[in-house]
């Protein structure tokens, strides 16, 4: 969905830095110049038009061009959807393999990698299938795994083995309990068991969170495992405790900054309210201030 709320507007702008690729380029430029990584999202997700995702793809082939040829690539990553390449089209399965396989050719003739994120719990089975299938040619290819799900602890032992990258994060959806834990507390205790699987596994886990014990959690659980720094990293989503991600690059941790651009940042804005309503009043104002 496309709004025309302008990107500028102050919640907005908090959360998405530009709508075009020289505005994404320029913030990833100053956020490396900072020390911190990056992963940048084409944002955009649930399309049912093939025209959108092949627009989407080709977002991505220049973004990755445009980092190759400002030096921006090797600190850089690309995180996507596979609901924005196709996956709820007919034939989808098969069109969001193809569409994410043009991607990771991209990435790695930039010099890059990419990870694929996680949608809701109905599309979790087919991402890691697709992950699984694109990791044959592209064995840097990251999945996500959402601490939420009550299924995770058994897919982060799957995935926690040697040159798999995993991106550890609580979960945005909101999903029924059936699957899930709508608990917070529940959730964190599930994090925490996640993480250790990750942590004393084989793989290269990327501990996804702002929550400051999670943080302390992971370095503990990095220090106890007996892993060398930078074989494993902090995420943290732009605009989200920025002073906390240089603090941590300070330390000598690796800290990547998730950095969305474009023009749909509708749903991605209203999972971020809703993990902090006091900001919603802050977008309130901004549609007022239009
Ligand atoms: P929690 O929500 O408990 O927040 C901890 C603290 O962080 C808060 O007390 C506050 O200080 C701060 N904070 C958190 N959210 C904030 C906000 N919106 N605004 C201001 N402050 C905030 N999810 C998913 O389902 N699929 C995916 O692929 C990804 N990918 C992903 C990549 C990266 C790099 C990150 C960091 C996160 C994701 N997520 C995601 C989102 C994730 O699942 C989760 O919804 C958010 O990270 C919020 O959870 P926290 O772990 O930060 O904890």
């Amino acid at each position: 969905m496309a709004t025309t709320l302008p990107v500028s507007s102050g919640i907005v702008a908090r959360y998405v830095p530009g709508e075009s690729t020289a505005e994404v380029i320029e913030t990833v430029a100053s956020l490396q110049a900072h020390g911190l990584r990056t992963s940048v999202d084409h944002l955009g997700e649930d399309t049912l038009d093939l025209d959108q995702a092949e627009a989407t793809v080709r977002a991505y082939e220049e973004v990755l061009a445009a980092s190759a040829e400002h030096g921006l690539a090797a600190d850089g990553e690309v995180s996507v959807k596979l609901t924005a390449v196709g996956l709820a089209l007919a034939d989808g399965e098969r069109v969001a393999l193809e569409n994410a396989r043009r991607i990771c050719r991209a990435a790695r003739n930039a010099g890059s990698v990419v990870t694929i994120d996680m949608e809701d719990h109905t599309t979790t089975d087919v991402t890691l299938e697709i992950v699984q299938a694109l990791r044959a040619d592209f064995p840097d290819t990251g999945a996500v795994i959402q601490a939420y799900l009550h299924r995770s602890e058994d897919d982060c032992r799957a995935l926690a083995v040697a040159g798999s990258r995993v991106r550890l994060c609580k979960g945005a959806y909101a999903e029924p309990e059936t699957v899930a834990y709508t608990d917070r507390h529940q959730v964190d205790l599930a994090y925490v068991r996640c993480l250790r699987v990750l942590m004393q596994g084989g793989g290269h886990p990327m501990v996804a969170t702002h929550d400051p014990r999670m943080v302390a959690i992971g370095t503990a659980l990095a220090r106890a495992a007996g892993r060398a720094p930078g074989s494993y990293e902090f995420q943290m989503l732009y605009g989200i405790r920025p002073q906390e991600q240089r603090r941590l690059v300070s330390e000598g941790e690796t800290m990547r900054v998730y950095v969305p651009y474009g023009h749909e940042w509708y749903g991605y804005l209203m999972r971020r309210l809703a993990e902090r309503p006091q900001n919603l009043s802050l977008f309130v104002k901004s549609l007022v201030a239009k």
